[in-house]
Formats: C-alpha cells, sequence, structure tokens
C-alpha cells in the first residue's frame, strides 16, 4: 500500500482547501491509504530554543506521520497573500528534523478569488525547496474561484476541477515506492 500523508493548512469546520482532500481521498487508486491530519492546531508555536527530540509529544507525532507517509499532499488557502500561520508553523517544526528531505510531496492551493492563492503556492513552494521536498512534475494545483467547484457537501460540482484532480492526483503517485 502507498500511504498518503494529507495536510490542510486550514483549521475552518467547511474549508475548500479540506473539502478538496476529502475528494482526493474517495477517488484515489485501491492500493492507498489516505490519513488527513487535523491537529495542525496542536503544535506549539515553533521556537529554536525548545526545538530538542521528544520534547513535544505533539511535534513528535506529526514529524512520525510525514516520515511513515509515501506521498503528503498539502492542500493550503492564501491567508493575506502566503500561507496560513498554522501551515508555515507545522513546517518550520520540521526544518531541523528534516523529515521532508526528498518526501515526494504535492500542493493545492484554493481560493474562492480568480486567483487561485497562487501568491500562497508561490510561498509554500519556497519553503517546501528550502527544506528539499520532492515536487513531483505536475503535482501542483492551483483552484480558483474554488466555492464555485465544491459545494457545500463536499462534492466537486465542476468538471473541470474533476478532471485535474483525477491528473492531479495520478501525477502525486507517479513513480512513488514504498519507503
Ligand atoms: C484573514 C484572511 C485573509 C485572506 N487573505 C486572502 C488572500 O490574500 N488571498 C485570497 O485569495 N484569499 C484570501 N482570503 C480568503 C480565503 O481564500 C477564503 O476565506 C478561503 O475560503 C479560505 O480557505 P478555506 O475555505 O480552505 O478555509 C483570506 C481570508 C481570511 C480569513
Amino acid at each position: 500500500m502507498i500511504n498518503i500523508l494529507a495536510i490542510s493548512g486550514s483549521l475552518r469546520k467547511s474549508s475548500f482547501s479540506t473539502k478538496i482532500l476529502v475528494h482526493l481521498s474517495k477517488i484515489a487508486p485501491e492500493n492507498t491509504t489516505f490519513s488527513l491530519t487535523d491537529k495542525l492546531d496542536k503544535l506549539p508555536h515553533f521556537n529554536p530554543d525548545i526545538d530538542d527530540d521528544g520534547a513535544f509529544a505533539e511535534v513528535e507525532a506529526f514529524r512520525s506521520q510525514i516520515k511513515e507517509s509515501d506521498v503528503v499532499i498539502i492542500s493550503t488557502p492564501e491567508y493575506a497573500k502566503g500561507i496560513p500561520g498554522v501551515l508555515k508553523n507545522a513546517l518550520d517544526w520540521i526544518v531541523s528534523s528534516g523529515e521532508f528531505i526528498d518526501k515526494p510531496t504535492a500542493v493545492i492551493s484554493a481560493s474562492p478569488l480568480p486567483t487561485g492563492g497562487d501568491e500562497a503556492m508561490r510561498s509554500i513552494l519556497l519553503t517546501l525547496g528550502m527544506i528539499n521536498a520532492h515536487i513531483p512534475a505536475e503535482a501542483t494545483m492551483s483552484i480558483p474561484e474554488v466555492s464555485l467547484k465544491i459545494n457545500a457537501k463536499g462534492e466537486v460540482i465542476d468538471p473541470s476541477l474533476q478532471t485535474n484532480s483525477e491528473q492531479f492526483l495520478s501525477a502525486s503517485l507517479k513513480n512513488i515506492t514504498k519507503s
């Protein structure tokens, strides 16, 4: 089985960024397991002074989830032209421990605006590049006007997003080998 870890950058209950991950879990191939982490808000604020191995169970659990996954899919909204603080905080905890080094990682940005969260995408790709994540070709997807494409039940109602999601998932899983 290929273990997919999905991380949403939004804590909002009816988040579009989370809904698209749930949609991907439903269309994922049978040889995959899909887990969605929902504890980013339980991580302490990153501070190098307290970054000691084993100091925080939540940090260790998050690091282990990444380590044990074969591919990570991050879906993020754009907040004030960047990524939400809670997601940046989570990624900062991984700088010293290195779980993202060479980790196949796919990225989605979603926004109700026509820009599709392109600044958030730009920003997270810089961060993921710094921590040496491996982003396979075509494993990024920006979703403009997301609120018109996913309904309140979380169903993808836009045919082009359905197709793009399938292509994105297949690019994310291409050449993935069990770690
Ligand atoms: C504090 C705040 C800042 C935002 N800044 C941006 C922004 O810079 N660009 C953008 O496209 N949308 C921005 N938005 C709108 C979000 O894209 C929108 O609320 C989106 O639905 C949030 O993602 P979610 O549905 O996954 O929670 C902002 C929303 C909030 C609450």
